[in-house]
Order: C-alpha cells, then sequence, then structure tokens
C-alpha cells in the first residue's frame, strides 16, 4: 500500500500556528503532499511520524555525505557537548580542522570558518570588492549561491522576463532587496564559453570575481565544460578578477578535493558547506594566502558569535577524517553505485513509457522530465532546463516514489552517501518500480 502522511499533515496544520508559514526554510514548503516531520535516521534511511521508512537519497539537501546518524559522529558530539558548546574563542580544534582542510584541498592555503554557506557567499563577495577595488561580481544564470541578497540574483528567473541569450536579465527572486543590489551583478548563461567572453569584455575592468558552481547541481546537475572551466580560468587570470567556486554541494562529495579536483582546476577562493560539517552549521572560506590578505590585515570585517564553534568543528573533524580514510576510493565508489541507480531507473522510464532521463555524474545526479515533444540529450544550462524539463509531470513521479519509501529531492536531484549499498541501491529500484507503474497509471496531462 502506498505511504500515507496524516500525523505529518496534523503537525503541518500545527505549526502554521507558531511557525510563519509553517516551515523553517521556505522551500521545505515543496514537499508534496505535504511537509513531512521525521522522528530519526540510520544510514541510509530515515523514518517520519507516521511510521513510513525511506530509502534517503535527499540525505539532508546534500550535508550527509555519511550517512544519517553515524556512529562516530554522535560519539565526537557527545564528548565535546560535554566539554562545552561554545566559547566564542580559539581553541586546538579549529587549527586540527583547518589543516585537514590544507592537506585536502590544495588551493585552501588559508581557513576561515563560519555557519552557513550563505554567510561564506557575502564574505568571498565582499573580499573579491577590497581585494580588486572593482564592484562587480559575474556569476551564471540558474546558480545558486545562498538565500542572501547578493547570492540569489539570477537564480531561477522566470523565462518571460528572463532577458536576451546576449544580455540575461539580473532579476532577484526575492521580495524586500535593496534595488541597487542588482547592480553589483552581471550574469551570464553557463557552459557558453564565447558569450562569457563577450560579456567579460563588456565589463571589463569592473569585474571583482566570477563565482560559479563547478557542477551546476542546483539546475540539473550540469557539469561545467572543460572549455568553460578553462575560459573562467584564463578570464580570471587575464583580468586579475578572483575565481570562486562554490563548492557548497561538491565539496568532498565529488571527492577529497571537490569539484576542483575531480574537473581540474584551482580557484582563489573556495566556499564550503554541507558536507564540511555532516548535518551541523558549518561552513567555510578556503583560498589562497594572496585572496585572503584583507582578511588578514583587517580591511574586510569577516565575524560571528559562533564561528568555529566547538561542536561543529568536533563534527567536522569527524567527517573529514573519513573522508581522508576512503582518499582511494572516494568517488570512484560513489559513482559506481550512483550509475546503478541511474541504470535501474533508466530501465523502469523505458518499460513504464515515462520520458526521464537522468543527467549526472553518478553520485549526484537530476531526473530530467522530458516535456512532450522535448528533444533527448545533455542539458547544458538553465534556460534550456526550463525549455525541456516537464517540473509537474516530474513532481507527479516524485510524491509516487515518497509513497513508495524513496526520497529524491523535490526539485530532482539525488545524492549518494557512504552508507548506501548496492542491495540498498536494488532495494529502493524494487519500490521505485511499483512507483513508475502507478504513476505511468494515473498521470494525467494538464490541458495546454
Ligand atoms: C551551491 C550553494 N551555495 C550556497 C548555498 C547556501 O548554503 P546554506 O544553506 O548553508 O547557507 C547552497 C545551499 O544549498 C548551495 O547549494
Amino acid at each position: 500500500m502506498p505511504y500515507t502522511f496524516a500525523k505529518s499533515a496534523a503537525l503541518q496544520a500545527r505549526a502554521v500556528r507558531s511557525i510563519a508559514g509553517g516551515v523553517n526554510s521556505g522551500i521545505r514548503k515543496m514537499e508534496a503532499p505535504v511537509p513531512l516531520y521525521f522522528t530519526h535516521g540510520r544510514g541510509s534511511r530515515l523514518y517520519d511520524v507516521d511510521g513510513n521508512e525511506y530509502l534517503d537519497f535527499q540525505l539532508g539537501q546534500g550535508a550527509l555525505l555519511y550517512g544519517h546518524a553515524p556512529a562516530g559522529q554522535a560519539a565526537a558530539l557527545a564528548e565535546q557537548a560535554a566539554k562545552g558548546t561554545h566559547w566564542a574563542a580559539q581553541s586546538e580544534l579549529e587549527i586540527e580542522v583547518a589543516e585537514r582542510l590544507q592537506q585536502l584541498i590544495p588551493s585552501a592555503e588559508l581557513v576561515r570558518f563560519n555557519n552557513s554557506a550563505t554567510e561564506v557567499v557575502s564574505a568571498a563577495f565582499r573580499l573579491a570588492r577590497a581585494h580588486t577595488g572593482r564592484p562587480l561580481i559575474l556569476k551564471f544564470e540558474g546558480h545558486y549561491h545562498g538565500w542572501g541578497d547578493e547570492g540569489l540574483v539570477g537564480f531561477a528567473p522566470p523565462a518571460d522576463r528572463w532577458g536576451s541569450d546576449e544580455e540575461p536579465a539580473r532579476l532577484h527572486p526575492s521580495q524586500g532587496v535593496i534595488p541597487e543590489v542588482l547592480e553589483q551583478f552581471v550574469i551570464a548563461r553557463w557552459n557558453d564559453p564565447a558569450h562569457l567572453r563577450r560579456v567579460v569584455d563588456r565589463y571589463r575592468g569592473r569585474i571583482a570575481a566570477i563565482v560559479f558552481e563547478p557542477v551546476l547541481c542546483n539546475t540539473c546537475c550540469i557539469e561545467g565544460s572543460r572549455e568553460t572551466i578553462a575560459t573562467i580560468t584564463e578570464l580570471c587570470a587575464r583580468d586579475q578578477m578572483l575565481m570562486i567556486a562554490d563548492e557548497t554541494i561538491t565539496g568532498f562529495r565529488f571527492g577529497a578535493a571537490g569539484a576542483q579536483g575531480f574537473l581540474g582546476f584551482s580557484p582563489d577562493l573556495t566556499i564550503l558547506g554541507k558536507a564540511i560539517g555532516g548535518g551541523t552549521p558549518f561552513a567555510a572560506l578556503v583560498g589562497r594566502q594572496s585572496a585572503m590578505a584583507k582578511i588578514i590585515n583587517g580591511g574586510i570585517v569577516h565575524a560571528g558569535t559562533l564561528n568555529a564553534n566547538p561542536l561543529c568543528l568536533a563534527a567536522s573533524r569527524w567527517c573529514l577524517d573519513e573522508v581522508i580514510a576512503r582518499r582511494d576510493t572516494h568517488p570512484a565508489a560513489l559513482i559506481e553505485l550512483g550509475r546503478r541507480l541511474i541504470a535501474g531507473l533508466n530501465r523502469l522510464a523505458q518499460i513504464h513509457q515515462v520520458p526521464l532521463r537522468p543527467q549526472g555524474p553518478g553520485l549526484a545526479f537530476h531526473t530530467v522530465m522530458l516535456k512532450p515533444g522535448a528533444a533527448p540529450g545533455p542539458i547544458i544550462d538553465y534556460r534550456d532546463y526550463v525549455r525541456r524539463h516537464d517540473a509537474p509531470r516530474w513532481a507527479h513521479l516524485r510524491r509516487c516514489l515518497l509513497e513508495e519509501g524513496v526520497r529524491a529531492i523535490e526539485r530532482g536531484l539525488w545524492f549518494i552517501g557512504y552508507t548506501h549499498t548496492a542491495a540498498e541501491i536494488d532495494e529502493a529500484l524494487g519500490r521505485a518500480e511499483r512507483a513508475f507503474a502507478r504513476h505511468a497509471a494515473t498521470w494525467v496531462a494538464p490541458a495546454a
């Protein structure tokens, strides 16, 4: 029998009376039929208040590379909690974590800690402007850099307002943003190096940094092409702009050195979040000594009461030791498991005649649902995605999957973690088989 969610629905009805909008992060409202309430997780599995058990591929929006409630991390947290949860001061732990980052990521010559990647994005942009004395940041359409005023410019613009292919509009998805913020950005399309060159040349001398998700996990899991990464590298060197890799999702997931190791490039600054803390509120700005100069000399303010919080540091040290211990098999082992899942989903799509096309390098991938008549083949940028992805149909299948105990991220992203086994992937595919059958039997396309 498909899962039901009566207790989650009752809690959500209660929550809206005390929590604004009923959730504490806007996107959690996307979970259909209702935002779920969980009781506990273990390894690859997650359990909700209705007694439903999920094979989880959402993994805390990617933070839980190490699965749910790993015993070693729980012990590290308990040990630290007994010594103190917060000092707002220095500890040897912070040096130990910083040294592990230096060991894992060649471009991480120096480190600063924060509690969310959104904060780190603000620090990186401030640093880049102070470092170069220039006002503008170039970012790519569809790339997500946190929920702050600056990080959201150009994220998910609606097709009727997104401007020409050559000059994408600077749009913001939120109300209440100071309008001048938009003027501090230049937007380019992803994976079009010739276009990128023209945009940089148009604003030459005024751009402080180029920021990007090296693998665009927030829109369809689109890897930066070799030429795109090479062009960003070349233009940053040519014009003395800082190259800022936002590795909030890709950091550690794509290998010990993140996507920069996976794709082979070396940024000036890197934004780390999610897997660095394994589910604790922890994030880091890492980068070249020269790019950190304005922090070292106090030229820019970088602060935070909870920065380098000892609980987060203890959790992070445990996480990074796990990455170090897996150095020889990571990320190959995750890629292999992801490919097994992708192959199974492709098989099911074929059997049930569902136009689903998983895209991505396995350890993370996105399930594109092609619109009727849309061309197959890899999606290359945000506009291509909006034009070809059938979001309502994916939402229907996603709900069927959830009702059978397979949990992917609402917008179509899937993560593989260290605790997923081949047997669990096959179990997930067994559950997915029922979901595909029900989807195929019940999906009705909305009237055009
Ligand atoms: C690429 C990227 N950058 C920044 C952020 C912001 O991270 P946080 O939610 O920790 O502030 C996210 C969050 O999903 C992200 O995916």
